[in-house]
């Protein structure tokens, strides 16, 4: 497991794996996403990722000067100790050295945590899709801009 310090490692899509099993410690069981969808995201064109190995990991994709933020997951034994923040500094920066320009991404107005830490890292909200989720809640869109790296 990485320790305190570590700084986080590029993914490899054959750790499919391992971030499934991690994927399914941090979501409920109907949002959790399986080996092939991980490596689905990591195959698309712009597709990229960091991970915290055991602790939690980041999928991202930009393309034509945007990026997006395509899921976020830290174990729960992991959390309150800044891996998704290691994790989304990460990302964004991935994302600007890739050309982007801004970096999107989509959270349920119920997930209080998610929302504070995004709040903290300077996102802000452009948007909202009206009873996005499966139980009825509204996601909001977020958005960070970038400078080339
Ligand atoms: C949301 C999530 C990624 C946060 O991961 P984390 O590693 O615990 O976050 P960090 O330790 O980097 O927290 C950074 C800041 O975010 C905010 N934050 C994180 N968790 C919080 C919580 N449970 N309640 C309130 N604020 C929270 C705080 O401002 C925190 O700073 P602080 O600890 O100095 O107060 C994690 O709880 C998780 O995996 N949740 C389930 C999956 C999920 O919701 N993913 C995001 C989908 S959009």
């Amino acid at each position: 497991m990485a320790g305190p310090d570590a700084v986080p490692a590029p993914i490899l899509e054959a750790e499919s794996v391992a971030l499934a099993a991690l994927h399914a410690a941090a979501f409920p069981p109907a949002e959790a996403w399986g080996p092939d969808a991980i490596g689905l995201m990591l195959s698309m064109a712009g597709g990229f990722g960091f991970q915290l190995a055991g602790q939690g990991f980041i999928l991202a994709r930009a393309v034509a000067g945007e990026a997006e933020v395509l899921t976020l997951a830290v174990a729960p034994a992991a959390r309150r100790r800044g891996v998704a923040s290691r994790l989304l500094a990460a990302a964004l920066a991935g994302a600007a050295s890739r050309g982007a320009q801004a970096i999107f991404l989509e959270v349920s107005y119920a997930n209080i945590a998610a929302r504070a830490l995004y709040g903290a890292a300077g996102f802000v909200q452009v948007g909202i899709r009206r009873r996005y989720y499966a139980d009825g809640t509204d996601a909001l869109v977020l958005r960070h801009p970038l400078s080339a790296a």
